[in-house]
């Protein structure tokens, strides 16, 4: 109880000192503090089954907010952290995320596997996940150089039924084999 009281009267002394420090709305860099504990400084991944958000497009990262909110995409955590938000704060925090350079990540991958998937990405995924997953058209997510374990963890929820993925995306899944999809997130994450 008393460990209680005295965190109460912490948060109490910090929205004083806040007000009266700031009389503006937290900037966009003050909002994305509060994701850098998973998503890292400047939304770089702080750890491997967390996706970095730096250098993903805006509306990339504002749509799976939004569909966390709503509870169309499933989740661990970020449907409860997203309803904290309201929808111009999402869109400030992907607008700071969106200036961050691609968090190149230093992991161990499958060489073979990912000379395997080189044609397979190519033909069907890279219209969407453009230039080996660096870019991405539209809302589609940054992939390149994201941790293994974070790509596996999506491609089995959709996989799975447990997140939906989008129709055209469907099409080109269904017509691969699970060792298809396993060198791909190979590919990916292997992506400097
Ligand atoms: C406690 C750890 C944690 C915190 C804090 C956190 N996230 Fe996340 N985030 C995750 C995890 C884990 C996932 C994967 C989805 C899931 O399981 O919840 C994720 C996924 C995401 C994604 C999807 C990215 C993609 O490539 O599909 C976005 C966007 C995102 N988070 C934004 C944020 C923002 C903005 C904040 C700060 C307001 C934040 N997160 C704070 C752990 C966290
Ligand atoms: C028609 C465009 C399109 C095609 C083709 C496509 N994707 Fe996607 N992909 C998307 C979009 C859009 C999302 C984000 C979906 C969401 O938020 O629900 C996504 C998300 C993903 C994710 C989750 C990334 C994250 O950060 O959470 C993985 C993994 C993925 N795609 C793999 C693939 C693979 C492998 C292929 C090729 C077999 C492929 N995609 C083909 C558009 C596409």
């Amino acid at each position: 109880m008393k460990k209680k009281w005295s965190g109460l009267a912490l948060a109490a002394g910090a929205l004083a000192f806040s007000a009266t420090a700031f009389a503006a709305p937290p900037s966009a860099e003050m909002l994305a503090n509060a994701c850098a504990g998973c998503h890292g400084t400047n939304g770089g991944s702080a750890g491997d089954t967390m996706p970095s958000l730096a250098s993903q497009s805006a509306s990339s990262i504002v749509e799976s907010m939004l569909k966390f909110k709503s509870g169309e995409r499933s989740s661990t955590i970020m449907g409860r952290l997203a309803k904290g938000y309201s929808d111009e704060q999402i869109k400030a925090m992907g607008g700071f995320f969106a200036k961050q350079k691609l968090h190149v990540t230093q992991q161990v991958t499958d060489k073979a596997k990912v000379a395997q998937a080189t044609k397979i990405q190519e033909k069907s995924c890279g219209r969407c996940h453009l230039d080996e997953g660096k870019d991405g058209k539209d809302d589609t997510p940054v992939m390149a150089s994201q941790w293994l374990p974070y790509l596996q963890i999506q491609m089995d929820l959709y996989t799975s039924g447990h997140r939906k993925m989008p129709d055209k995306m469907a099409e080109k899944v269904k017509e691969l084999s699970k060792q298809d999809l396993d060198a791909l997130m190979h590919f990916y994450a292997a992506q400097k």
